[in-house]
């Protein structure tokens, strides 16, 4: 199947369908490379939690007594039941609920009832995954040795600090259930082939979304004007153009349309300027770090476009609002004005996706011939297929 896949051609249905394929990914892929969780603003005390939930796997996502973000999952060792249950809460210490073992919130165990004298606590912790902080964005990895982020941070530490990312809160976050397998949607966004029929709102505020010819023409000219600015820098290490080792990264600037300052019902501003910034310049940065984690940086307001397989044929995007940290509600920014843009987009990309999952299940469907609009798109595919290939089992 692997060996059938023509590059510049959408998949062919068992990648959609096919049970053993989506195992593969799980090991392959999401146990691989860096995860969204969420952000710092979301556990702001010593005992603060969320769990991040992905395929089978529950983390739990921590404020320590140190001040320090953990993850640990949320499995206890002992027979192994879920010790969180909610999604959110404030825990002193991690209480499993079966037998009531119970351990700190780095993971040691504590108390465990009863148990033989040759019993070790130490042998006993949770299991922790690996932590990262970008900003205050938390991303963790299953892997034993994560991919580095040596590169994504050497070349975009400095640009990142302009638009302030220690300094933001999280103002709005909405989980977009979507009956689709995860590649579908990670696709759809990859692509702005169908941002002009699909897309009316965001076509009225990005340049991206109109022809063409003139998009490319307004984003060199864009970048002529703005050479050797930070903001406008280039990196184009994402999936298959990722050096070896190292996660995957983008980041590129794109015009808006004539006039407009941000992604509002009007293009007005929607919230004080981020970080360091001192003026806006009509465009919006794409940032994306691992394969399925995206985030729009308008001078403004950051929008962050998280992709979750929970089955082969179900998956969740998770959209987060992030304004500078100081910013009132209503005095500075107006949720609904902010929310806007990606929140009708998003409703309307649900649609397109969950529709593409129902034709890709007829029997009818065979791959199709991508767009010269869909490069990006092809380059996820390339580095799928490669990745499935060329995994060993470790
Ligand atoms: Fe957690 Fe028994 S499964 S204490
Ligand atoms: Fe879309």
């Amino acid at each position: 199947m692997l060996n059938n896949y023509k590059s510049g051609y959408s998949l062919s249905q068992c990648f959609y369908k096919d049970e053993s394929i989506y195992d593969l990914e799980v090991k392959s892929i999401f146990h691989k490379h860096w995860l969204f969780a969420g952000h710092t603003s979301q556990i702001p005390n010593i005992g603060d939690y969320f769990l991040f939930e992905i395929s089978e796997e529950s983390i739990i996502i921590v404020r320590n007594k140190k001040n320090k973000i953990k993850a640990h999952v949320n499995v206890c060792r002992h027979r192994g039941s879920n010790i969180c249950s909610e999604k959110y809460g404030n825990k002193k210490l991690l209480n499993c609920p079966y037998h009531a073992w119970s351990y700190d919130l780095d993971g040691l165990l504590i108390t465990a009832r009863d148990m033989p004298s040759d019993f070790k606590y130490k042998n006993n912790n949770l299991h922790s995954v690996n932590v990262e902080l970008i900003g205050g964005f938390i991303f963790i990895n299953l892997a034993k040795k994560p991919l580095s982020l040596y590169n994504f941070k050497r070349d975009l530490n400095k640009t990142l600090d302009l638009f302030g990312l220690d300094d933001l809160k999280l103002v709005m976050h909405k989980s977009y259930p979507i009956p689709a397998n995860w590649k579908l949607a990670v696709e759809n966004y990859n692509e702005c082939y169908h941002c002009n029929p699909s897309h009316k709102e965001f076509s009225q505020i990005h340049m991206m979304g109109t022809d063409n010819k003139v998009f490319k023409k307004r984003k060199n000219d864009f970048h002529e004007q703005n050479k050797g600015k930070l903001k406008f820098a280039q990196f184009n290490c994402y999936y298959d153009y990722a050096q070896t080792g190292q996660e995957g990264y983008q980041y590129d600037r794109n015009p808006l349309k004539p006039g407009i300052l941000s992604g509002t019902v009007k293009g007005s501003p929607a919230a004080p300027l981020l970080g360091n910034l001192t003026e806006y310049d009509n465009g919006a940065s794409e940032l994306m770090l691992g394969p399925l984690m995206f985030f729009l940086l308008y001078d403004d307001y950051i929008v962050g476009y998280r992709f979750t397989p929970l089955s082969l044929n179900n998956c969740v995007c998770d959209i987060f609002w992030f304004v500078r940290d100081d910013a009132v509600e209503n005095i500075d920014y107006e949720i609904n004005n902010l929310i806007w843009l990606w929140d009708t987009t998003t409703l309307a990309d649900k649609e397109i996706i969950s529709n593409n999952q129902k034709g890709v299940n007829s029997s009818f469907y065979s791959p199709g011939r991508l767009s010269l609009m869909e490069d990006f798109q092809k380059s996820f595919l390339d580095w799928y297929i490669n990745t499935l290939s060329s995994y060993t089992g470790d």
